[in-house]
């Protein structure tokens, strides 16, 4: 393997044995540049932690780049304003506006409403003895929550997938209509909300905009972006990737159907094994930074493999192996330092219900297609199925 590109990592093989690609990449080196990419790639757990932890990788381009050098064009501009994409005190000004209502303790109160909406997702094909867990009932379980939490009405919501998955899979002309669509919407939406506030996290930070120099009006509709995107797309892979990889491991399906209170070793286990986002999001060096016999220069683009960070022999025991009861896990699937997953709490309470209802109500859940016919994104960060033919 001595030249990867961008193909490697997004390739239907890749998708499929995420871990067979990692261990042979692992094998070959720590430390990769990928062409297609214009990225280093780092394999191991103890460098995922070293550039998601070192301040020296930053996120706002605009510190190492110069202007011309800088492609971003004026949609990008907006959505990289949100604290995903900028550094302390921005990051941190931008995360504290949301950070309580994601707090464990908070989310643990959306756990009726959270049932409930799982509950009624599976009344709808119960009787059907079939679905496709991504649009019946990976995808519309996190988006409903997101989107109540945002305040989003109902009918609002049905074009999201659409522009998500347009954005995602990273098609020029087509993700560049999207995400101009997204934004009109969003723009669209707060503008509404300023009339009629409610009682939501949305209302809250059209608030906090006009009250102030907290928050710049570009930078709400990038935090709302932001909070449906994250808000969705990740946990629709955690739920789509972890099924699978229940069927496929019946032993790890049947010792979680017969004791539910295995759920949250399982889910942190899910997420670990199956990677629903298998790279962090980029930082760029701010200085040259010397690393296994190489120099990350300023200015170059640096990425953290977590989906192989997360099978690293070194940081876990037969990491290859699915074991929902593992104890020692400190996998990097949410990340690590002060960009850590926001929505974590979240997601884990969505995991847990999502996969405890799915395997207490449908006892017979089995793949309706052979698992080769099963096809992925090419988004090389995210990995999840486009579709999950469930018979039952
Ligand atoms: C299984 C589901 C999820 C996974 C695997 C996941 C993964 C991640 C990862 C890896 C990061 C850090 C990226 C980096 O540092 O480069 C991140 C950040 C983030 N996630 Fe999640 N996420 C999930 C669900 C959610 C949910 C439900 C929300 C709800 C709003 C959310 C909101 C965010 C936000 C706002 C950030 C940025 C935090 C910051 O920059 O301080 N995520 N997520």
């Amino acid at each position: 393997m001595a030249q990867i590109s961008l193909h490697d990592f997004v390739s239907q093989e890749t998708k499929r044995q995420p871990h067979v690609f990692y261990a042979q990449l692992r094998s070959v080196g720590p430390l990769h540049y990928v062409e297609g990419l214009n990225t280093w790639i780092l394999t191991t757990y103890e460098d995922a932690l070293f550039v998601l932890k070192d301040p020296r990788f930053v996120k706002d381009r605009k510190k190492v780049l110069e202007p011309q050098q800088d492609e971003r064009n004026t949609l990008q501009e907006v959505i990289f304003q949100n604290m995903l994409t900028v550094d302390p005190p921005d990051h941190t000004r931008l995360r504290r506006l949301v950070s309580k209502a994601f707090t464990p303790r908070m989310i643990e109160q959306l756990r009726p409403r959270v049932q409930q909406i799982a509950d009624e997702l599976l009344d709808e094909v119960q009787e059907k003895g079939s679905m496709d867990l991504i649009m019946d009932f990976a995808y519309p379980l996190p988006i409903t929550v997101i989107s109540e939490m945002l305040g989003i009405p109902v009918a609002d919501r049905k074009s999201f997938r659409a522009w998500t998955q347009a954005i995602v899979n990273m098609q020029h002309e087509e993700s560049k209509v999207a995400l101009e669509a997204f934004l009109h919407y969003i723009e669209n939406f707060l503008a509404e909300k300023r009339i009629h506030p409610g009682n939501d996290l949305t209302s809250g930070l059209v608030r906090v905009e006009e009250d102030g120099d907290q928050l710049s009006e570009s930078e709400l509709v990038s935090m709302i972006f932001l909070l449906i995107v994250a808000g969705h797309e990740t946990t629709v892979n955690l739920l789509g990737n972890g099924t699978l990889a229940l069927l496929q491991h019946p032993d790890q399906m049947r010792l979680l159907r017969d004791n539910p209170s295995l759920l949250p070793t399982a889910v942190e286990e899910l997420l670990r094994y199956t990677a629903p986002v298998g790279l962090s999001d980029e930082r760029w060096a701010s200085e040259d930074i010397p690393l296994h016999g190489e120099v990350i220069r300023k200015g170059e683009q640096v990425v953290a493999a977590l989906i192989a960070a997360n099978a690293d022999a070194q940081q876990f025991s037969d990491p290859t192996v699915l074991d929902i009861t593992r104890q020692e896990n400190q996998h990097l699937a949410f990340g690590k330092g002060i960009h850590f997953c926001l929505g974590a709490p979240l997601a884990r309470l969505e995991g847990q219900i999502a996969f405890g209802t799915l395997l207490r109500r449908l006892p017979d859940l089995r793949l309706a297609i052979e698992p080769e016919r099963l096809t992925w994104n090419n988004n090389p960060m995210i990995r999840g199925l486009t579709s999950l033919p469930l018979a039952f």
